[in-house]
């Protein structure tokens, strides 16, 4: 388990985090979201142990970051921003070197090197020089040597930044089949991640909690959830009717898309489809809308900002 208790970091008058307080269990996928400078990688730095807290601590497994941070650091594997790494090293060298810190040693080593190598689809550059890999690749070593002693607790700051469409489906994957047993805490700006990986999702504003649910519930939040949005011939048309609907309290055309807002009473979608079938009006698109997320982030990070 982790527990983050009041943690807080200053940099000059700078209050970067303050007073992060939260619990995460063994099988939760934890997703940090927040505007930039937010405070989500200052968090993650301080979590792990490489960066000391202005005020307050976290405890990993039993283990207090501050008091104790060689024991919690065993416990985490870690993918900084950025991804530093040793590149004057060939892949292999590197995870090499990064297996013997992590004490491993002989076939052991070799094992787990192996795995991790694998795991992140290395084969093809594990002679390379690190310094001359593309950014994808260099983020993909990154997260080899954060997973390759199978820690119960991975710290992943923007695993997919970078990536191209299927190397981000693969570590996608990777995650989701490590999730049952360890505790992942990712950063991440791409909200369809956080929808397909997590299952908590935290949205941090100014080194502050502004929600913390899962990626369902805050969906639920949106003011389009339940909402209808459809496209069809004379739009204009169709707002004005389906504006009518005891059903509906308000409508809206956005990028040539009508969305009908629900107002409580009986059911929208039936009505809507009923009505544009009694009107003649074609529709070629309709949807339920479960809500969106990228409007709740603006809702939440916004009201922080006012
Ligand atoms: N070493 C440092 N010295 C001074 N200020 C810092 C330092 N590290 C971070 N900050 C500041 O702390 C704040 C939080 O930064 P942090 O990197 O944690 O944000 P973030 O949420 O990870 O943002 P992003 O989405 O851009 O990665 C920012 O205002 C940043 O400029
Ligand atoms: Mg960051």
């Amino acid at each position: 388990m982790i527990e983050a208790k009041s943690l807080t970091r200053r940099f000059g008058s700078l209050l970067a985090v303050d007073r992060l307080s939260f619990e995460v269990e063994a099988g939760e996928v934890l997703g940090f979201l927040g505007p930039n400078g937010a405070g989500k990688s200052t968090s993650m730095k301080m979590i792990t142990g490489y960066l000391p807290p202005s005020s307050g601590t976290a405890v990993v497994g039993g283990h207090d970051i501050v008091s104790d941070s060689l024991a919690a650091r065993r416990l985490m594997g870690y993918l900084p921003e950025g991804a530093p790494l040793y590149g004057e090293l060939s892949v292999g060298q590197f995870l090499a070197f990064v297996a013997g810190i992590r004490g491993f040693a002989g076939r052991d080593a070799r094992s787990a090197v192996s795995a991790a190598v694998d795991r992140l689809d290395l084969h093809e550059v594990f002679n390379q020089t690190i310094d001359t890999l593309s950014k994808g690749f260099k983020r993909r070593v990154g997260l080899a040597q954060a997973i390759l002693h199978d820690p119960a607790v991975l710290i992943l700051d923007e695993p997919t930044d970078g990536l191209d469409p299927n190397q981000k489906h693969q570590v996608r994957r990777l995650i989701r089949s490590m999730a049952e047993d360890k505790i992942i805490i990712i950063s991440t700006h791409i909200l369809e991640e956080v929808e397909a990986l997590c299952s908590r999702a935290m949205i941090i504003s100014r080194g502050r909690i502004v929600a913390d649910a899962t990626p369902t519930e805050l969906v639920r939040r949106s003011r389009y959830h339940n909402a209808v949005t459809l496209m069809a011939d004379r739009l204009e048309t169709a707002a004005s009717v389906l504006g009518e609907l005891d059903e509906a309290r308000e409508v809206e055309i956005r990028e040539g898309r009508l969305t009908v807002f629900p107002s409580g009473r009986g059911r929208l979608y039936e009505a809507i489809s009923r009505t544009l079938a009694e009107e003649g009006i074609e529709v070629s698109e309709i949807q339920l809308e479960a809500g969106r997320l990228d409007e709740v982030f603006r809702e939440v990070t916004r009201e922080e900002a006012a």
